[in-house]
């Protein structure tokens, strides 16, 4: 039997602890937090994404902020705007939504941002914070995934971790998580070697590299916790297109002891997890 996970319940239970949190906070400061989001150009998956995290913003209490710039916005426009949104003491968290223009250093405007205000985790203060054990604002992805695999198997102690990819935003946060909870953590990426053999030794599985369904059923160790990142956009034959995952569900199930569905896994996660990053970024200030 295959125990689906459902991250939109689960975040919406995180989301009201957030509201309450907020509550508190306005009791106590006489102001709601502010999370501020950048978006460059007109990119229609990162529109979708930016809407919803403003409203998202708005239900938990807090007050929502957005600046939209053209595609040919220079970079020292938008670094100019992030030192701006520095200085604002009513803006506690910024996110500055990725992918960037190619003709933007994204680095150089990632380290622009105030570390206290990294509600992202993306600033290399805060990956070395936590890769360092160090209290950190943490990419909400990962610490998503983290709540969901904790829940499900409680301490994580010595278990196997396969992360399938090594970005910056999800990947490598989350082996830096994982370690921290003593699992012993392997990342796997483009080129490791027999892939299968790695999948078939981990209890949890974390799939996060956008390629559809490139973890194969049959491959899972019986049991295993499976989180998949991915969210692949594949047509469905009449015009129309679904997202799907890094993992075939399908053969997954009644194989993994855990799974989390796409869409209705991660990505509800993600958003409640930058709310309490904001709600964590204010009350440090
Ligand atoms: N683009 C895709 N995912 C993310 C994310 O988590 N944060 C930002 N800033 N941009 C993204």
């Amino acid at each position: 039997m295959t125990v689906i996970i459902d991250g939109k319940a689960r975040a919406a239970q995180l989301r009201a602890d957030v509201a309450a949190g907020v509550s508190e906070f306005v009791a106590v400061r006489g102001r709601a937090p502010g999370l501020t989001v950048v978006l460059v150009g007109e990119d229609p998956a990162s529109a979708v994404y930016v809407r919803s995290k403003g409203k998202a913003t708005t239900e938990a209490g807090m007050v929502s902020g957005e600046h939209r710039l053209p595609a040919t916005v220079s970079e020292a426009e938008l670094l100019a705007l992030v030192a701006a949104l520095n200085a604002d003491p009513a803006v506690d968290g910024i996110l500055v939504q990725l992918p960037l223009p190619r003709h933007i250093d994204t680095d150089r405007v990632l380290a622009t941002i105030d570390p206290a205000k990294d509600v992202d985790g993306f600033h290399p203060i805060n990956a070395g914070r936590l890769a360092t054990g160090l209290d950190a604002l943490v990419p909400c992805t990962p610490s998503g995934c983290l709540m969901m695999i904790e829940e499900a198997l409680g301490d994580i102690t010595g278990k196997e971790a396969l992360v399938i990819g090594r970005s910056n935003i999800v990947g490598k946060p989350m082996a830096a998580l994982l370690l921290a909870r003593s699992a012993t953590v392997t990342i796997a990426h483009s080129r490791t070697r027999d892939l299968a053999a790695h999948v078939a030794r981990a209890e949890i599985l974390v799939a996060a590299v956008g390629v559809a369904h490139l973890v194969k059923g049959e491959w899972i160790r019986p049991g295993a916790c499976v989180i998949d990142v991915g969210m692949n956009r594949v047509a469905t034959g009449d015009g129309k297109s679904r997202l799907t995952g890094d993992v075939d569900y399908d053969g997954a199930l009644g194989r993994a002891g855990w799974i989390t569905p796409v869409p209705g896994g991660v990505g509800p996660m993600t958003i409640a997890c930058l709310l309490a990053n904001t709600l964590k970024a204010a009350k440090a200030r």
